[in-house]
């Protein structure tokens, strides 16, 4: 299931290090505190976020998770100074982002969704200047490490412009690194990334976190969130609606799912509970009990099915039945839907 075993013993869970930050700094390492953020459209104004209350402490690694457009990177931009909160703000370690920017900016390393980059500049030279952007210099041993750590070293004179977008990924992540930050945020670090890229970057990351870093990371791949985050928020339409322990998450899930393939329509009472891929159906099953009863109805239907499996409920069903649940509450409430959560 989790194919980052490094990571997995490194993430799971809060590493001994990172509890010891914890009980040294009783605030939190990032607290958004009621943050909104309404944009002017020519359609006239869009909620992006609307009041999103969370901490994130010290030596966690938290994933943030939603569907395209949540307000995912609007949150991490307010958070990294690039936009500005309409109301509520938003502290690391303690410091505004607006009133105290450039304190709170050098306390963070942040990986952007978009590939930027100068194309002028040769790898090395990309980091030495991003380092001289926080007034740190002579630090050319962990420019060098960051390059070994990120499969770099062949790299350092090439120029930005001639490296592939995995590569260009690699050197966002090692220029949000240069000034050893205490926290790093990560938008969708491995989106169209090759699973190399996605190994190293996570044996890294997992390293960094185990040392003490926290690490607020956002992805697609709820594979990567479940392997790697020990507590995750998930946001629909600008609104947290779950905040939990991954492992509180993953006990509300439906302990198994019954899947298998079928060129035929499911018989309504299964088709009303099942999520159809194309030619695969899964339906949720708690026991073995569910399993026979799913069956049964299917051979009485005539439905003839290949390849059955049974696997255990993993995240992806969590976050499929969360954002299903908002959905329905969203309906339910009209224009002012509430949130929705477990916690
Ligand atoms: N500058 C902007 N102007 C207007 N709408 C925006 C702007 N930036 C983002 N949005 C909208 O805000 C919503 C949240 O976007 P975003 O934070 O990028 O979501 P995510 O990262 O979760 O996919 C989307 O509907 C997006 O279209
Ligand atoms: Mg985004």
């Amino acid at each position: 299931m989790a194919p980052w075993p490094v990571a997995v013993q490194g993430c799971g869970r809060k590493p001994g290090r990172a509890e010891a930050v914890k009980s040294l700094s009783p605030m939190p390492a990032v607290s958004f505190q009621s943050v909104s953020k309404t944009y002017s459209t020519p359609r006239g104004p869009f909620h992006a976020l609307s009041g999103v209350g969370l901490d994130i402490e010290e030596g966690e690694f938290f994933g943030l998770l939603g569907p395209n457009g949540a307000g995912k990177t609007t949150l991490i931009s307010i958070l990294a100074g690039l936009a500005r909160a309409s109301s509520g703000r938003v502290l690391v370690q303690g410091s505004d982002v607006q009133q105290d920017y450039a304190q709170a900016r050098r306390k963070l390393g942040v990986v952007p969704q978009e590939l930027v980059f100068d194309p002028f500049f040769n790898v090395r030279e990309a980091l030495r200047f991003q380092s001289g952007y926080f007034g740190v210099k002579g630090n050319d041993d962990w420019i060098d490490e960051l390059l070994h750590s990120l499969g770099l070293t062949d790299k350092a004179q090439a120029n930005m412009r001639q490296l592939s977008g995995g590569m260009k990924r690699r050197v966002l992540v090692a220029q949000a690194l240069v000034h050893k930050p205490p926290i790093i945020v990560l938008d969708e670090p491995t989106a169209g990334v090759d699973v190399e890229l996605r190994q190293t970057l996570w044996h890294f990351i997992a390293k960094l976190n185990k040392q003490g870093h926290t690490v607020l990371l956002t992805t697609h791949y709820l594979e990567e969130a479940e392997a790697l985050c020990g507590r995750i928020a998930m946001l629909k339409n600008g609104r947290v609606v779950a905040l939990d322990r991954t492992s509180e998450l993953l006990k509300a899930a439906s302990g198994n799912v019954l899947v298998f393939k079928t060129d035929s329509a499911l018989p309504g009472a299964l088709a009303a509970q099942a999520r159809v891929t194309g030619r695969v159906v899964q339906l949720a099953a708690n026991d073995a009990q569910d399993i026979e009863r799913h069956l049964a109805t299917l051979r009485e239907a005539g439905v003839e099915v290949q390849d059955i499996e049974i696997r255990r409920a993993d995240l992806e069903d969590v976050f499929l039945n969360v954002m299903a649940a908002a959905a329905a509450s969203e309906e339910t409430a009209g224009a002012s839907p509430q949130p929705w959560g477990y916690a």
